[in-house]
C-alpha cells in the first residue's frame, strides 16, 4: 500500500477510477492502478498493488519521499453509485483494493452492503479491517481454508442469491476467471452484475486500442468506456487470451530486473559503483 501526493487527482477522483503511472524515463512502461482511496484534504491518493512483474516490483522498491515520474488520472468512468437495496461486493485477491472505494460509495448511498473477500491463502487477505468497517455482513473465504471459510467466492455468492429477497446488485472484482464465474453464478438468478476489467493498457485515453474487450458483441475500450461493464455480457475468454499476449516478454523483463537488482546489491556490498 502506498500513499502518493497528488492533490489534483485526490480532489477529482471518484470510486471506480484509476491512474496510469510511469516510474521514470528509463523504465518507460505505463501501468494502470486503481485509486483505492483518496484524501483531498491531505492531497493524497492510496494505491494498493501486488508485485507480479517488473514494474510493480520496481514500484515496491520506492521509499518514502521518492518520486513517480508520471502519474495520470483520474481515468475511466466512475462507478454508477445509487441506492438499489442490497449490494454484494465480491473481491478476489488484489481485486479487494479497487472494490474498497466502490463498497464505500455504495454504503454511503444508503445500500445494505454484503462483502465477500476471497484469497488463495490467509496471507493474501487484504484490507479486512477497512472492509469490515463498511460491511453490514462480511464473508471471508480462502482456497486452502487457512482463514475464514474454505471455499471459492462463488459458494457464498450463490447462497446469497438463493436468499429471499435476493441481492439487488453484485459488483465483482478480481482475476478474470473469478469474475467470469461470479457472472455465471448470478446469471440464473437475474441479479445485475458489474465487473471491473483489467485489460492491458498503454495510453489510457482510447487511442491505442490495446485495452479492447468484447462486451455484448461490441468492441469497447476498457480505459474510456470502462473499466466497469455488465458481467453477463463480457467475453471473458477473449479477455484472458489477450492478457497473456506478452507473457514471454514480461517474464524475461522480470527475470532481467531481478538479475540487475542482485548485481546492484552485490556491487553495493563490495562498495563498487555500477557504471551504466
Ligand atoms: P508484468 O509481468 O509486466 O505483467 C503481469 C501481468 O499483468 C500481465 O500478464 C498482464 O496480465 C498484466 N499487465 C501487464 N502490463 C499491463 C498493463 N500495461 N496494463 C494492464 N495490465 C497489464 N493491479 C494491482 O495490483 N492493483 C490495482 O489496484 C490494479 N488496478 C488496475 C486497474 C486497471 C484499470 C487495470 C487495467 C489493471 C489494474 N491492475 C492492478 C493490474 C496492474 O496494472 C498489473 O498487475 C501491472 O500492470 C503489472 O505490471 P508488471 O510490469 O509488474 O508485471
Ligand atoms: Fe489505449 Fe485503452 S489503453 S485504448
Ligand atoms: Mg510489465
Amino acid at each position: 500500500m502506498m500513499t502518493v501526493r497528488a492533490p489534483l487527482i485526490a480532489e477529482e477522483r471518484k470510486p471506480g477510477q484509476f491512474v496510469i503511472l510511469q516510474l521514470d524515463d528509463n523504465f518507460g512502461e505505463r501501468i494502470p492502478l486503481t485509486i483505492a482511496d483518496a484524501d483531498p484534504v491531505e492531497g493524497s491518493i492510496t494505491l494498493v498493488f501486488q508485485t507480479v512483474g517488473k514494474t510493480t516490483h520496481r514500484l515496491a522498491l520506492l521509499s518514502e519521499g521518492d518520486k513517480i515520474e508520471n502519474l495520470v488520472g483520474p481515468l475511466g468512468q466512475p462507478t454508477h453509485i445509487e441506492k438499489v437495496g442490497t449490494v454484494v461486493c465480491v473481491g478476489g485477491g488484489i481485486g479487494v483494493a479497487p472494490l474498497h472505494p466502490i463498497a464505500q460509495g455504495m454504503k454511503r448511498a444508503g445500500n445494505r452492503v454484503v462483502i465477500i473477500i476471497g484469497a488463495r491463502t490467509k496471507d493474501l487477505v487484504i484490507l479486512e479491517d477497512r472492509m469490515r468497517a463498511i460491511a453490514d455482513e462480511l464473508i471471508i473465504c480462502t482456497d486452502d481454508g487457512s482463514y475464514g471459510r474454505k471455499a471459492l467466492v462463488t459458494a457464498p455468492l450463490k447462497e446469497l442469491c438463493e436468499r429471499d429477497p435476493k441481492p439487488d446488485m453484485v459488483v465483482a472484482i478480481g482475476p478474470p476467471i473469478m469474475m467470469k464465474f461470479c457472472a455465471e453464478t448470478t446469471r440464473p438468478f437475474g441479479v445485475p452484475t458489474v465487473v471491473s476489467l483489467n485489460s492491458i493498457m498503454i495510453d489510457g485515453t482510447g487511442m491505442c486500442g490495446g485495452c479492447r474487450v468484447t462486451v455484448g458483441g461490441q468492441t469497447k475500450f476498457t480505459c474510456v468506456d470502462g473499466p466497469e461493464f455488465d458481467g453477463h455480457l463480457v467475453d471473458f475468454d477473449n479477455l484472458m487470451k489477450r492478457l497473456g499476449a506478452y507473457k514471454k516478454q514480461e517474464d524475461m523483463a522480470h527475470e532481467k530486473c531481478h538479475l540487475e537488482m542482485e548485481m546492484e546489491m552485490e556491487m553495493e556490498k563490495r562498495n563498487l559503483k555500477l557504471e551504466t
